[in-house]
């Protein structure tokens, strides 16, 4: 994919409350980021490379508002900009040279997001996240050895439910796909579904029980170039939920999907059940994506065999290709 274009948008580099008073490293399209917070609380972005010697900033440490580079002891301010350089006679003396690159960063729906360069797209709207009706859970990270198109396409797909997840969200007897619209909006894809619904299992029960639920599920979703899904689910009463998944292009080969759930009906079943039954789901996806090659989703059309209950992904690849993504 192209990895310039990428560049110009909103990703996620981590759950919110994962990022404490020390310096965390992550990597985003192959670039390593230090993330820190300021006496504020304030989240930072900027490249993990020292300007010095080009020592990893992320296993340094956070002193008055500054980074301090493990090394030498340089410190970094907010800005980017050295504010002190221990080995001169005078220490502020810094020559405007060393400076660290900054990055946009932001904190919304319990994620770290990064643009590594000005954003093409704001983040989704998702009022359900904020509106303090619905309990939000938060599941994996999910890191997998494969390109983050390919993750993002696999939670689109409705053809292996029946095969990957039996019994769960699928069954065998019933694997035809029903059929389906597909609207491309600019950057955003859009498609509902409507299925017969898989009976909770008694471990994991995370669906509804409602009695006014009709057997079918209702979903909508809506792909956010590029990497980011949010799909609606309800049963035809009042209970919904929403999930927002989104995966970190870590590299050409890894990525790290972050699932959030949220649900306005059994609000005090503990966080735990949510947690453990989407880590089995995304268990028996992985080792079907980290097969598949190549490794990003190919976007010329030649390259695989699509048959018409494969619209949702050729409208992804067509959406990311109209907006220059591959
Ligand atoms: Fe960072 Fe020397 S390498 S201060
Ligand atoms: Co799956």
């Amino acid at each position: 994919m192209n990895s310039t274009a990428l560049r110009a948008c909103w990703h996620p580099v981590g759950y919110s409350a994962e990022i404490g008073d020390q310096p965390v490293g992550v990597m985003l399209l192959d670039t390593r980021v230090v993330l820190w917070r300021d006496a504020q609380g304030t989240l930072h972005a900027h490249h993990d490379r020292c300007v010095h010697r080009g020592t990893q900033l992320s296993i340094g440490r956070i002193e008055n508002n500054a980074i301090v580079c493990p090394y030498h002891g340089w410190q970094f301010g907010v800005d980017g900009r050295c504010i002190r350089i221990p080995q001169l006679d005078d220490p502020q003396r810094v020559p405007s040279r060393a400076q660290i690159e900054t990055f946009r960063c932001i904190e919304r729906y319990g994620l770290a997001w990064v643009a590594l360069q000005a954003p093409r797209w704001p983040l989704p709207e998702l009022p359900e996240f904020e509106s303090g009706a619905y309990r939000v859970v938060r599941t994996g990270p999910f890191a997998w050895a494969s390109h983050a198109s390919r993750q993002l396409e696999n939670f689109t797909d409705f053809g292996h439910f029946a095969f990957v997840h039996e019994g769960l969200l699928g069954n065998p007897r019933q694997a035809v796909v029903a059929p389906h619209e597909v609207q491309i909006d600019g950057a955003v894809v859009r498609y509902a579904y409507r299925r017969p619904d898989e009976p909770n299992t008694e471990q994991l029960p995370v669906f509804t029980t409602d009695a006014r639920k009709e057997s079918d599920r209702n979903t909508r979703y809506a792909i956010h170039l590029p990497f980011t899904i949010v799909e609606h689910i309800d049963w035809g009463g009042r209970d919904g939920m929403v999930y927002f998944f989104v995966s970190q292009p870590v590299s050409e080969d890894r990525c790290i999907g972050y699932c959030l759930v949220a649900r306005n009906y059994n609000l005090d079943q503990p966080d735990t059940v949510m947690q453990e039954f989407e880590s089995v789901i995304f268990g028996q996806d992985q080792r079907i994506i980290e097969s598949q090659q190549p490794r990003a989703v190919p976007t010329d059309g030649d390259d695989e065999l699509h048959m018409v209950f494969d619209k949702v992904a050729m409208a992804y690849r067509k959406a990311l290709r109209d907006n220059s993504l591959t």
